[in-house]
């Protein structure tokens, strides 16, 4: 996005923002139509993403996402953009969203991705509802929410399949997961994280559901280094494995993920289900698929969990892919004498 300061070279900056304006499209279009969708539907909960730009969906605005947390719109920059643009969309969204009460900015291109209140109160902690679950989330601290908003479905696909089972989630992140399959029966939870702050949150967000805090366990380990602590609370009938694509000294998902999967036959029950996630714009649904046919033939794929509607992508397997197996012992070959 061109970036001119108006005040260094009045005509150029002049000159520019009117081509700017003639080649920007309106992201206010978009936004209106999404908005039309939702309201049809009766839809707008608590936290969505209204616009996707980040899925290449839409030319020209492919650096911009915008969420709902109720009451607050976020919006979220992956590229320097013109403050008139900035001011355009939010006195825009202003008139979409009657009910919002706070604007609020994130630069992901400037370091500490820092944040802004672009107009209204400055709400930084708040709490919102997804099928009915509560959670909290967290503005304007660190580079996430608390929640990914591309993962409503794969929460709601673990509430509607933990009843009475024991459940791993691997890389917890604030637990959503874990509420989810609470909230749908599950026996027992055990969350797995390196952060124990992230921990610390979820422990927070079952509280804010009233959950039954016995049946969660959190062990605050780096995943790569504490396979007994994974199969000390197992076997497991669910397993939920969500890693960062990269995270530096951490995780090399390309590099690494075969050494969670080739560990699945120590932590899984017979008949068991396994949902592994994805979230890597260079790495396919196919990559995931063949990792597991090499490492855990044991895992029967049976089909991807999509991600919600507004998350479209104009290249598929771009964005997040939640693959869902069951775990199937295989027999062993019958001895003939
Ligand atoms: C993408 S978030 C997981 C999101 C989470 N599953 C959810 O649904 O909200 C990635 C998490 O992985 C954790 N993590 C990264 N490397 C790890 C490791 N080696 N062992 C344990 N946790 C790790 C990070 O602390 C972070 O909370």
């Amino acid at each position: 996005m061109l970036n001119v300061k108006p005040h260094n070279c009045y005509y150029a900056a002049l000159f520019f923002s009117i081509i700017y304006k003639v080649m920007t499209p309106n992201l206010q279009e978009y936004l209106t139509a999404s908005l039309k969708r939702i309201e049809q539907t009766s839809n707008l909960t608590d936290c969505q993403r209204l616009f996707h730009g980040r899925g290449h969906a839409y030319q020209g605005l492919e650096h911009v996402n915008l969420d709902w947390f109720s009451p607050v719109v976020l919006i979220t920059l992956y590229q320097e953009v013109e403050a008139a643009w900035l001011e355009k969309q939010v006195a825009d969204i202003q008139k979409l969203l009657p009910q919002c009460q706070s604007i609020q900015v994130q630069y992901r291109s400037r370091k500490f991705a820092p944040s802004e209140v672009l107009w209204g109160e400055a709400i930084t902690e708040l709490r919102a509802q997804e099928h009915g679950l509560k959670y909290h989330i967290s503005l304007g601290k660190a580079q996430n929410s608390g929640l990914f908003l591309d993962m409503g479905n794969g929460r709601n696909w673990v509430k509607n399949n933990s009843q009475g089972r024991n459940v791993l989630n691997l890389f917890a992140y604030t637990c959503a997961f874990s509420v989810a399959a609470l909230a749908g029966g599950a026996e027992k939870v055990v969350n797995i994280d390196m952060s124990k702050g992230a921990l610390s949150k979820g422990r927070e967000n079952h509280k804010l559901n009233k959950q039954d805090g016995n049946k969660v366990k959190y062990e605050g380990v780096d995943i790569f280094k504490s396979y007994n602590r994974l199969k000390k609370h197992g076997p497991y009938d669910l397993l939920i494995c969500d890693p960062p694509s990269f995270q530096k000294g951490s995780v090399n998902i390309q590099r690494d993920y075969k050494k969670i999967i080739k560990r699945l036959p120590e932590l899984m029950a017979n008949n068991s289900d396994v949902v592994l996630c994805l979230n890597s714009p260079d790495l396919s649904e196919e990559f995931l698929l063949a990792e597991v046919a090499r490492e855990c033939p044991q895992c029967q794929y049976q089909y991807r969990i999509d991600n919600p509607r507004v998350f479209v992508e104009a290249e598929t397997g771009k964005g997040l892919k939640v693959l869902y197996f069951r775990y199937v012992e295989l027999c062993e070959k019958a001895v003939v004498n």
